[in-house]
């Protein structure tokens, strides 16, 4: 390894998932272990924070361990320690954090606080090496659904954000609708894929939807009254169907808002992120319109799109050498909700 090499120890423990990864000068993964809950939240149907919080106490020491080992560097060769200090589970927040200042503290390593959704941008700095700002930005997550220009590595203004609910959220509790297990999102698109469009959710026409705020309640309201409609009525429904119908709509309104913001603000690259940027519609829809309109769409790997610690730890890396977000291992807090 050369000596100017920036090694960054990267800890996730917003959600479900403990992860723990180290990445070379924020492009390139060393490690990235990820311990999932999925399998424990399937059973209940969604993610139970009090469930997640004692899993990640259980899992980190391992985790972490796993990290380093997968390596091949020690806890010496590492420059900074980067942590996501939110948004996400309070509970689930706190094991992340703590863990990370104590390890900062007790090794003296500066400590780098890194909001989850810079994280979920950055993870397209590990998939496209070449890939630098400015480009506008659209982040579909769980919670989030906004998009915003990359002015620098740690600069970014709000184009547009959701007026109501989530993406994700959406996604999630249309599956739940359907009868489909957690994770609802991967679940709507699997069943969409054997589906036709058939059923017109439309709630407003994206192009009388006004400036670049998104609105998801209206949609899932919509697709919420006519399984409950039919299910009144003893009529059969096609769950396919169902999704495919949704899933075009969900899809359609973030494809044409992001590329009108493009053409707007005279942007050539348009990158993807956060965890329902694994949607293969999404993906192929927004390529598809991109080329049409002359802007070259980014997105990272399926695997980097959902919560993982590379990501946090390249969000880290360029916090790092801008010294930005360098925190105090006695005082930082987490926080369950952060600004965008
Ligand atoms: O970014 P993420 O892992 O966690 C948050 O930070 O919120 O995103 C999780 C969201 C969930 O709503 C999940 O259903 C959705 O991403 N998701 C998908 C797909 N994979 C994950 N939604 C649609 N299609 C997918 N393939
Ligand atoms: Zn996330």
């Amino acid at each position: 390894m050369k000596k100017k090499d920036i090694l960054i120890l990267g800890i996730e423990s917003s959600c479900d998932e403990t992860s723990i990864s180290v990445v070379k000068n924020g492009r390139e993964v060393l490690s990235n272990v990820i311990s999932s809950q999925i399998d424990i939240h399937k059973l209940y149907g969604g993610v139970v924070p009090e469930i997640a919080s004692r899993n990640h106490v259980i899992n980190i020491d391992t985790v972490l361990d796993e990290a380093l080992k997968a390596s091949g560097v020690t806890l010496d060769d590492i420059d900074a320690i980067a942590v996501t200090y939110g948004a996400g589970l309070l509970g689930a927040l706190i094991v992340g954090v703590n863990f990370a200042k104590a390890l900062a503290y007790a090794n003296n390593k500066p400590l780098i606080a890194v909001n989850h959704i810079e994280g979920h941008i950055a993870a397209n700095y590990i998939a496209h090496h070449d890939l630098k700002p400015p480009f506008a930005c659209l982040i579909v997550s769980g919670g989030h659904t906004a998009l915003c220009k990359m002015e620098s590595f740690t600069n970014r203004s709000l184009i547009g954000t959701t007026t109501d609910d989530a993406i994700g959220e959406c996604f999630d509790k249309v599956a739940r609708e359907c009868g489909l297990e957690y994770p609802g999102g991967p679940n709507v698109q699997r069943m969409a894929e054997k589906g036709k469009k058939t059923i017109n959710f439309v709630v407003k026409p994206h192009e009388k939807l006004k400036d670049f705020n998104f609105s998801y309640s209206g949609l899932k309201t919509a697709v919420i009254n006519y399984l409950h409609n039919k299910r009144q009525r003893g009529e059969e429904i096609n769950i396919a169907n169902v999704c495919h119908s949704f899933q075009e709509e969900a899809v359609g309104q973030v494809v044409y808002k992001s590329i009108e913001a493009c053409k707007k603000f005279g942007l050539k690259t348009l990158v993807l992120a956060g965890g329902v940027s694994a949607n293969k519609r999404l993906r192929q829809a927004m390529t598809d319109e991109g080329k049409k309109n002359g802007i070259d769409v980014f997105y990272p790997d399926i695997s980097l799109c959902t919560d993982n610690a590379a990501m946090i730890a390249s969000a880290g890396y360029f916090c790092f050498i801008e010294n930005k977000n360098i925190a105090d291992p006695f005082t930082l807090a987490p926080s369950a909700t952060v600004q965008l």
